[in-house]
């Protein structure tokens, strides 16, 4: 979905801390790029289709100055991707300028009100409309504040803005609802922004913003306001200053530091992801608290969308092999079908990296207000998720750029696998208790750097491959496979299936024929898959075995056999033996063809829309 920038400094230019932190929230969308600065009481503007860096080439937007300023970098939503349609917008005068990420759902009829009204709307925005209505409404009164919360409250649906008054220099006014937006107060100057790593370079003091929040950011200072039935009440300077975060992220964590991706920098740094996941994890009493919860729950849910379903999967299967517990893992944008069962003994695990995907919230909200206690598992602080859930168990993946899901896959995996036990442990149902995925899991940043080592040629290997393939797993190997799945077809733009192994011989093996690629996840809960890897094999099938090495399975000569880590026959350190190769695979599959593996088409890596 679309991110949104906007800063205000003490001195100097604005424009290049705002290039560099549209770059940050490209993985938000690429359609279009677009900056305003204020400058010499006018606001300047420059957009265009395409992606940052060839905006930077052709848009002379270096040459703009100024000390404050708002970007946009798009997804499209309203209006297909076109110099027109990009941000920021403007009203009939050109004094205001909008950026803005969400979905304005009463477009239409403020569309057609304000045409009525004579105003000259020039795109297929729905944003341009937010420009005309705060024309119209800041033309009526002294204040902005006052233009701004009447203009707030005509909108329904979901926003995050960014503001420029050319009236008003040195001032970003925001307001928020329902998409991601937080302030960063830096000694040089302040910002808002979508995300953390946009304003890394601003400052690491933070402040998230809560939905129904508004108001403005100047050099020296910033001032919030909450929306009331009524109208607006200010957000008291103590309160604001008791909501400061800190967060840790480096402006390094969130650069390429020489890989020409940040895909595979972030593939290479899962050692310390899941080693940073797992140190800060292993004594967090919010865990601990977490798996009471859920050793005394009447039932158990597990929402998350993407890959972090995935991840969710793997928990599900660990929750019940290993604490007894059953628990349905649920796709965010399914929920409403749980919804007339949820009740005050219901325990949700709301698994998200960003802690803002759309679906997963709603779902939150919606389990929540029927009485369900909440545990959020996130990687991002202070995000939607961390403010809204009971317990927050995090991730300590450091930001993920790349769109597809890697290090905080793995961290996330860390972090539910953990918990199982813990609450294994906590139902008394586990020989050694936590020790038995303690211990297995001290070892994992070692366990997750050989997989990588060992995988690495493999893939390159094998980066050629054209056409569909298959990948099949069964028990833990068929949650593996659906996420390898996700990753072949989201980057390399390459049909790949999973599937239940033993199912497939109820209508995917119609599908192969000679050569036809399947891949096996074999995990060492079903040795039976050597079975299904030879029924491919005997219609002509190209087989590969992905297993860890000390799997011993008797495979006929014609498959091939990709040996991975050893598990020691430990499902718990499965994952992280075999997802890497899936994910390099893809990696070097979509470099081989030619794509971005950072910039997947149609994708953006935080979906804040339904
Ligand atoms: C998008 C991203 C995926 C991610 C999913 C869920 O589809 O491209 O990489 O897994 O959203 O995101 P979340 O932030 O909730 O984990």
């Amino acid at each position: 979905m679309c991110g949104i920038i906007g800063i205000t400094m003490r001195r100097g230019n604005a424009t290049p801390i705002i290039v560099e932190g549209l770059r940050r929230l490209e993985y938000r969308g690429y359609d279009s790029v677009g900056v305003a600065l204020q400058s010499g009481g006018r606001v300047e503007i420059r957009k265009a289709k395409g992606t940052i860096d060839s905006f930077v080439r052709k848009a002379s937007v270096m040459s703009l100055r100024g000390q404050t300023g708002i970007g946009h970098t798009r997804w499209a939503t309203h209006g297909p991707p076109n110099d027109v349609n990009a941000h920021p917008h403007t009203d009939c005068r050109g004094e205001i300028a909008v950026v803005h990420n969400g979905v304005i759902r009463n477009y239409s009829s403020l569309r057609e009100e304000l045409a009525a009204r004579g105003h000259r709307i020039i795109s297929d925005t729905d944003t341009e409309l937010i420009a005309h209505l705060l024309e119209e409404e800041a033309s009526g009164t002294g204040s902005m504040v006052d233009a701004l919360a009447r203009t707030l409250s005509r909108l329904q649906g979901s926003y995050a803005l960014a503001i420029l008054y050319s009236r008003e220099p040195g001032r970003v006014y925001f307001a928020k609802m329902h998409s991601p937006l937080i302030l960063a107060l830096g000694e040089e100057g302040n910002a808002v922004a979508s995300d953390i790593t946009a304003v890394l370079d601003v400052s690491r003091r933070i402040i998230p913003l809560n939905d129904g929040e508004f108001g403005w950011i100047g050099p020296e200072g910033v001032e919030i306001y909450r929306l009331t039935p009524s109208g607006y009440t200010r957000v008291p300077p103590r309160e604001v200053e008791s909501r400061v975060k800190f967060i840790e992220w480096t402006p390094e964590a969130a650069s390429k530091a020489g890989y020409p991706h940040f895909m595979i920098k972030e593939i290479y740094e899962q050692p310390q992801a899941v080693m940073e996941t797992f140190n800060g994890a292993v004594d967090d009493p919010a865990l601990a608290e977490a798996s009471r919860l859920i050793a005394g729950a009447r039932d158990v849910l597990v929402v998350a969308a993407g890959t972090s379903y995935h991840a969710g999967l793997v928990f599900s299967y660990h929750l019940y092999r290993l604490a007894r517990r059953h628990s349905i893992p649920i796709i965010a944008s399914e929920y409403k079908q749980y919804s007339p069962a949820v009740g005050e003994d219901t325990v949700v695990v709301a698994v998200s990296q960003s802690g803002e995907t759309y679906d997963t919230l709603a779902a939150v909200r919606e389990y929540q207000s029927l009485g369900a206690r909440i545990v959020g598992v996130t990687n991002v602080v202070g995000s939607a998720l961390d403010r809204i859930s009971d317990i927050t168990v995090y991730t300590r993946a450091g930001p993920e750029i790349g769109v597809a899901a890697t290090k905080t896959y793995l961290a996330q995996v860390t972090v539910l696998t953990l918990l199982a036990g813990y609450t294994g442990e906590a139902r008394g149902v586990l020989d050694r208790g936590a020790r038995e995925v303690r211990e297995p899991l001290s070892r994992v940043h070692e366990v997750v750097n050989d997989a990588i080592r060992s995988s690495e040629p493999y893939a390159k290997q094998l980066a050629g491959l054209e056409g569909s393939m298959y990948i099949l797993g069964r028990g833990l190997g068929s949650h593996i496979a659906r996420e390898a799945a996700l990753k072949v077809k989201e980057i390399a733009y390459l049909h790949a299936e999973a599937y239940p192994a033993g199912e497939s011989k109820h209508g995917p093996i119609a599908l192969v024929e000679p050569g036809f690629p399947v891949f096996i996840v074999a995990t060492s809960d079903s040795p039976e898959v050597a079975g299904n890897a030879i029924e491919m094999h005997s219609r002509g099938g190209r087989v590969m075995v992905t297993k860890p090495a000390d799997m011993g399975l008797e495979i006929p000569r014609g498959i091939e056999v990709l040996d991975l880590p050893p598990s020691h026959g430990d499902p718990v350190l499965e994952p992280f033996i075999l997802a890497p190769f899936y994910q390099l695979l893809a990696y070097y599959a979509a470099v081989k063809r030619g794509y971005d593996p950072d910039k997947p088409r149609n994708l953006a890596k935080t979906v804040t829309v339904e």
